[in-house]
């Protein structure tokens, strides 16, 4: 097994950003790849984002590391997700299970593919803290490598049990919802502040403060545009914020 961590990086995710929408899909990929990006978040569940991701990859394929999940209520359904993936991606590294949907029977066929080699990872994801418990349940089996769960600054039930619990299973972290889904982004404070953050936009501090958790390994921002997908990628290198900063940024998202 490779190395734990994934980063601390910037990702891409592709929840209702481009769906079937190829040509947005290839411009937002492109925009993500060549400010450094390298990991892209997707699942069946997206209406048809695996699909455009797949076909705004081709030859920058292996540039890049595709996390996607399997989102099926039986083991032959999920199967079906996974072959599709295969012919969209040529193989996936990160697989998770999304919302936990049946995820002890889809974890059995999922290590025989982890173990021939086919998949890098496991991983398992939930949107929701009334899950957590059974997201927990599921990380102590100790066999999945990676959690998927929400985090930024007003909403932070993950740092209560998950966050604990997966750095001391040496499980990755994966943020979605860096941004609260576009909400904590529509006001920004003012340059002042950014400027004292060291950052250009109010994202890229967002950003910085999930990451600037060492348990956090990758933030999965989505967008359509490929101006702030790249702008976005840049809030994931160092200097990481500290106390004082972290608690500055918590001021302005409340
Ligand atoms: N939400 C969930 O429940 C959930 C569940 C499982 C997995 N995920 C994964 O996590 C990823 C991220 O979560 P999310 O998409 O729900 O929310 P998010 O990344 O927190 O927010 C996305 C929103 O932020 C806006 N945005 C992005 N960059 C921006 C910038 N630099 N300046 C201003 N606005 C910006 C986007 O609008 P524009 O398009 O206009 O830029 C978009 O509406 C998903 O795409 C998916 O891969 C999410």
């Amino acid at each position: 097994m490779e190395e734990r961590r994934l980063g601390p990086v910037v990702g891409l995710g592709t929840w209702n950003t481009f769906g079937g929408d190829a040509k947005t899909a290839r411009a937002v990929v492109t925009g993500a790849l060549a400010a450094g990006c390298r990991v892209v978040d997707s699942s069946p569940m997206y209406g048809g984002a695996e699909a455009s991701l797949g076909a705004a990859l081709t030859d920058r394929r292996p540039e890049a590391t595709v996390a996607t999940k399997i989102w099926a209520s039986d083991v032959a359904q999920g199967q079906e997700q996974y072959h599709r993936q295969v012919e969209w991606f040529g193989r996936v590294e990160i697989e998770q299970i999304h919302n936990l949907a049946a995820w002890q029977g889809q974890l059995e066929w999922l290590e025989r593919e982890r173990a021939e080699g086919h998949v890098d990872r496991l991983g398992v994801t939930h949107y929701s803290p009334r899950a957590f418990e059974e997201v927990a349940e599921a990380l102590r089996t100790r066999r999945f490598d990676v959690v998927q769960l929400p985090l930024n600054p007003i909403e932070r039930e993950s740092e209560r049990e998950l966050l604990p619990l997966a750095a001391e299973l040496d499980v990755a972290v994966i943020v979605m919802r860096p941004l609260g889904e576009g909400a904590l982004v529509e006001q920004s404070p003012p340059p002042s502040v950014l400027d004292e953050l060291g950052v250009e936009t109010w994202a890229q501090a967002l950003l910085r403060w999930a990451l600037s958790d060492e348990r956090v390994d990758l933030v999965i921002p989505a967008t359509r545009s490929a101006g702030r997908a790249a702008s976005n990628a840049a809030a994931g290198s160092p200097p990481w914020f500290d106390t004082e900063q972290r608690r500055l940024v918590e001021r302005f998202a409340a």
